[in-house]
């Protein structure tokens, strides 16, 4: 294979990880009587799984690339429920991983050992919208394009979008503080999330869910929950401002012939779209080209264009015929600059659909491959594209190595899949791009997390006194250590 040639069609996923080995920590095993206790919460043995066929899709992440050996999966459907689970596991000194939809990409939301899943998918109501004040406050398990569709009748929207949001719960997009293609626009999840309801490890009920745009009575507790990625608590419900849905949108689909004319247009784009910029994501030809060989439902919009870097902006706005000359006006600008070398605007709603389905397919074409080594970096724009050629250099013809992410956000996604992991390709590739995106004075992790598969890499991002304190903060709120171990800090053992 080679490092910008074709891949090698879908091979058998190895379930080996690049994680490092950490030991099972000192917590108790599951015993009939636990089995007894949480039926007797749950109400019905069908919430209380145990059969090693059915607790496979809580064992295993969407990549296949991390695989824990729980025994236990439990589905509560009320925060009083999930308190109960809590103070029992925390009695008896049993581990507990907290799960939303399972669409983490750093093994944060599965077991590393026989740890007790905590299944969120059974709490799924909305408890409230006030359309004039743009707050929902619902419960943690809520799919994110369920939530959409429902605010979308309330002419509101979600504040956040990302490829997975038929499946990803709002609970776990908290949990990871999820960024995604609008953040650009709406920011953090540190801005939008109101207020939360969190079941402490202890299973003491914390209410900070008073849903106030304006709130200054004292530490904002909320804001450790958010990205703690179930180590701190299990956020039971949440209230969030959810912005007006725009009356208009486009989308154009740009291909540049150089990365340093990608930040050109990306400064264009800001200065002359200004108000109605709502996404400015870039792929490198390499993404776009997996992504078409794989789905035949993924076309290159620019078809035959032979550039080596494409550009997807969105616009979104109240008032459909000034932004359309907004963007006409931005894109010919940039045509006559040379910033872009071509470029087509999304003339339907099913075209606006196929130009994002060409950004969505690549990480799902990524995850075709045996072996997907992925990470997801905060690099500082002008400096981007070079950690992904000095990645690709030092990869050589060992893997196919693509660029593309939210370069409005500085995110870089930076991927390197094969037919199977190796410890050969993964010394070529860590810990060298720690190491420069921390020269770079970036970000280990941008918007996934930490989970397993960087819980050792914090450093890298984070001064010694900065992770002293997140171990003070973590031993505060879980002092036994039960809520999803291995995860997010260097393990102890
Ligand atoms: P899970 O994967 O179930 O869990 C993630 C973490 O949160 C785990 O540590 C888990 O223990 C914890 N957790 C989950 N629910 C709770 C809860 N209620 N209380 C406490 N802890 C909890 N991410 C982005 O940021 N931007 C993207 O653009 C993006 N695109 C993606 C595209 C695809 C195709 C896929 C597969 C993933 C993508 N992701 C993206 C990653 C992932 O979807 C997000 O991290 C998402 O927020 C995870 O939500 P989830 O419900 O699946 O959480
Ligand atoms: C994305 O932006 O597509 C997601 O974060 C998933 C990925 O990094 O592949
Ligand atoms: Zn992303």
């Amino acid at each position: 294979m080679s490092a910008r040639g074709s891949v090698a069609s879908l091979a058998r996923r190895c379930l080996a990880t690049t994680a490092r080995p950490v030991v099972r920590g000192d917590f108790s095993e599951i015993t009939a009587g636990d089995l007894e206790t949480f039926t007797s919460i749950l109400g019905d043995p069908k919430h209380v799984v145990t059969d090693a066929d059915d607790l496979l899709p809580f064992n295993r992440d969407w990549m296949n690339k991390y695989e824990g050996k729980s025994r236990l999966a439990l589905r509560p459907k009320t925060t009083e429920e999930v308190s109960r689970i809590m103070r029992h596991c925390s009695e008896r000194n049993l581990a507990v991983v907290p799960q939303g939809g399972n669409t983490g990409l750093v093994g944060g939301s599965v077991p590393v050992f026989d740890e007790v899943v905590v299944s969120m998918a059974r709490m799924d109501e909305i408890r409230s919208i006030d359309p004039l004040a743009g707050v929902m406050v619902c419960q943690a398990g809520c799919i994110l394009q369920h939530l959409d569709e429902t605010l979308a009748r309330e002419g509101l929207m979600m504040p956040l979008d990302l490829g997975a949001k038929g499946s990803c719960h709002i609970g776990g997009n908290i949990s990871t503080n999820a960024g995604g293609i609008r953040y650009l626009r709406y920011g953090s999840l540190h801005g939008s999330v109101l207020g939360l309801e969190v079941v402490l490890a202890s299973g003491e009920i914390l209410d900070v869910l008073k849903p106030l745009r304006k709130d200054t009575t004292g530490y904002d507790l909320k804001q450790l929950f958010i990205g703690a990625e179930g180590t701190l608590g299990l956020v039971t419900a949440a209230a969030i401002h959810c912005p007006p849905r725009p009356k208009a949108k486009n989308a154009t689909f740009l291909s540049c012939d150089s990365f340093p004319r990608v930040l050109e247009t990306f400064r264009r784009a800001k200065a002359d779209l200004g108000e109605i910029l709502s996404a400015f994501e870039f792929l490198d030809k390499e993404s776009l080209d997996l992504a078409t060989r794989t789905f035949a439902d993924v076309k290159n919009p620019l078809e035959g264009s032979s550039d080596g870097f494409y550009v997807l902006i969105e616009t979104s706005g109240s008032d459909e015929a000034h932004d359309a000359e907004k963007l006409q006006s931005f894109l010919e600008s940039s045509l006559e600059a040379g910033a872009i070398t071509n470029g087509a605007v999304a003339q339907d709603v099913t075209q606006f659909r196929a130009f994002w389905r060409v950004r969505e397919g690549v990480p799902e074409a990524l995850n075709t491959h045996g072996a997907m080594y992925k990470y997801d970096l905060s690099v500082p724009q002008a400096q981007m594209y070079d950690l992904v050629e000095e990645t690709r250099d030092r990869v050589g013809g060992m893997a196919y190595t693509v660029g593309y992410g939210h370069l409005g956000d500085g995110n870089l996604h930076l991927n390197c899949v094969a037919d199977a992991y190796s410890d050969e390709l993964s010394s070529r590739i860590e810990p060298f791009v720690y190491e420069r995106t921390a020269e770079l004075g970036g970000s280990v992790s941008a918007e996934h997390g930490l989970g397993q598969m960087k819980a050792s890499c914090i450093g890298y991002t984070k001064s010694d006194s900065a992770v002293e304190m997140m171990k003070l903060v973590k031993r505060t709120f879980d002092p036994k250590g039960i809520l999803n171990p291995y995860k997010v800090l260097p393990s102890s053992n």
